[in-house]
């Protein structure tokens, strides 16, 4: 059976496509931000995952507002990455991974979620971000499954039901029939407001508060409606769901192996956590 080797949660920017693009990793900006990748990519070298399974949110470019899913299921051959409109280059395509796509997206729906099967699917800087910034030189070193949480258009679902289907999530990659070693991304959050009166805003004590929730009392940030999360994470605060999602797929116990916090990159609080299923 297939293996989980760890989930992997990390913010995503527009800026950091951009930054990527400059080669300004060194620059004093975006040093403290890039430098929190290095254990990661000691962590990759390691364990060597093949698949990767990304909890993410579009933004508009694959779903719009005049249809949008609750929970998607990619189940392409390849995904492309297509211009946003932030004047950021594409970046090379990803690979799919049909048969977990299907063994997914099947015992998801045995498992009571109604999802959405997408057989065509364009990926925005929510897949490419982390994606590069795992493999700098842009040579994919997993096959991608992406699954999409809408945070876009109300209503949204609850970080209960988010937190559900993370665990429903890990409980079909450890029953595929594969030797395959999976890694779970969740992209998105911190705390971030990009629109509004409260455009800028940004919670350090509640995100240290979340990250800190994730190894020790995971299911800690379900207590709060989607409401409470808004008004204490900001607007797009709630794409936290992602990484609420990726550390339920581990399964109850955890060991953090890695973890960078910096404020702010571009409107957002960006975060890092490495995080590996405890023995
Ligand atoms: C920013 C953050 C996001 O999560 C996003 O999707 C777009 C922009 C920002 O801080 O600029
Ligand atoms: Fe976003």
């Amino acid at each position: 059976m297939a293996q989980i080797v760890g989930a992997l949660t990390s913010s995503h920017v527009p800026a950091i496509g951009r930054a990527i693009a400059k080669n300004l990793q060194q620059d004093p900006y975006w040093k403290p931000f890039f430098d929190g990748w290095a254990p990661v990519h000691r962590w990759l070298a390691e364990r060597r995952p093949d698949v990767a399974v990304i909890f993410y949110n579009d933004h508009g470019l694959n779903f719009f507002l005049d249809k949008l899913p609750t929970f998607a299921v990619g189940a392409a051959p390849q995904y492309r990455n297509e211009d946003e409109g932030w004047g950021i280059p594409q970046v090379p395509v990803f690979e799919g991974d049909l048969d977990l796509s299907w063994h997914l997206i099947e015992s998801l729906v045995a498992d009571e979620f109604d999802i959405t099967s997408c057989q065509e699917m364009v990926v925005d800087h929510a897949i490419t971000n982390p994606l590069q910034l795992m493999y700098p030189d842009q040579a994919w070193g997993v096959r991608i499954v992406p699954v999409c949480i809408n945070t876009v258009q109300f209503p949204l679902p609850t970080a209960r039901r988010c937190y559900a289907l993370g665990e429903a999530v890990g409980r079909a990659i450890r029953s595929w029939d594969s030797d395959a070693r999976v890694v779970v991304l969740g992209t998105g959050g911190l705390s971030h407001q990009l629109d509004g009166q409260r455009a800028g805003f940004i919670n350090k004590d509640f995100d240290l508060a979340f990250l800190e929730s994730l190894e020790h009392d995971p299911r800690w940030a379900t207590q709060y409606s989607i409401h409470e999360l808004v008004e204490k994470a900001g607007t797009q605060g709630v794409e936290l769901l992602m990484w609420l999602a990726a550390r339920a797929a581990l399964g109850d116990g955890v060991k953090t192996m890695h973890r960078n916090y910096h404020i702010p990159i571009s409107n957002t609080a960006s975060g890092l956590m490495l995080l590996e299923p405890a023995a």
